[in-house]
């Protein structure tokens, strides 16, 4: 599948939402019929709360016992902590929807221990894609899953999932999750990596908000060295889909 990267603006959060729900349950759709699964990794952050509310709602009778679900990244909390990204979905999604418990894959992130949590969470990916480690020297380098949709939001400083500027996980390419040292929290953040990102079979990246338009227009229209983290998001064998409102969409060239 050649990549592709396509922009969607709405007028509205509203209409946001509403397409990033019928996308997310037509990739799942399509992966079911194709091979009886849909995986999904969920980002956190405050914007697509409104759309795991939307699929609650809307898509409460949608086979999720074929859907499998993993976290893009999550802060260093305990997850009944008001700060978690599993909290926050499974407050928004889980709790209100026929989800068998074991298709949902938290990160441990109450190990105090982040890089414990980092390589614990990595070997369960390893464990339901089954995929192959890398060798000890290096040599052979280990397998990397292909998630069927991985949902990102971008950062006011061009973050995504827990990919900072100038953090030490931008160049990791061998691990699927890491702990991520982000100095301006002083915490570790657990994150996949971006060899991760760039295998999804489609990566959907929300957007909403005036406060998004700055960061927006240098990630998209832009070419600063070295790139901002959002723009090393590139499928390599997928689709790239940006979903923005007007607000957001405000100071793009269009
Ligand atoms: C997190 C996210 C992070 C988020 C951006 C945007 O754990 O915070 O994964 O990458 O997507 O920070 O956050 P907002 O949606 O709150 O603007």
């Amino acid at each position: 599948m050649p990549s592709t990267r396509s922009i969607e603006v709405l007028a509205t959060a509203a209409d946001l939402f509403h397409a990033a729900a019928e996308e997310f349950v037509r990739a799942a759709r399509t992966a079911i019929g194709a091979q009886g699964r849909f995986t999904a990794a969920l980002s956190g952050g405050s914007t697509p709360k409104r759309l795991y509310s939307l699929l609650a709602s809307n898509y409460a009778d949608f086979v999720w016992n074929r859907v499998f679900l993993f976290f893009g990244d999550e802060r260093h909390v305990p997850p009944t902590d008001a700060d978690s990204n599993y909290r926050m979905v499974n407050e928004s999604l889980l709790t209100k929807i026929a989800i068998p418990a074991e298709n949902v894959f938290r990160v441990p992130a109450e190990n105090p221990d982040a890089a414990a949590a980092a390589e614990d969470y990595e070997s369960r990916l390893r464990r339901f894609f089954e995929l192959r480690s890398g060798d000890p020297s290096g040599d052979r380098p280990g397998e990397f899953p292909r998630f069927d949709l991985i949902l990102l939001g971008m950062g006011p400083d061009g973050h995504t999932a827990s990919l900072f500027p100038d953090s030490p996980a931008l160049d990791e390419q061998s691990r699927l999750v890491v702990a991520n040292w982000v100095a301006k929290f002083n915490t570790h953040r657990i994150t996949f990596s971006f060899p991760v990102l760039n295998r999804a079979a489609e990566v959907m990246f929300l957007a909403s908000g005036a406060d998004k338009a700055e960061m927006l227009h240098q990630v998209l229209e832009t070419k600063p060295t070295p790139p901002l983290p959002s723009q090393r998001v590139q499928p390599s064998d997928g689709k790239l889909l940006w979903v923005l409102d007007e607000a957001a969409a405000a100071k793009l060239t269009r």
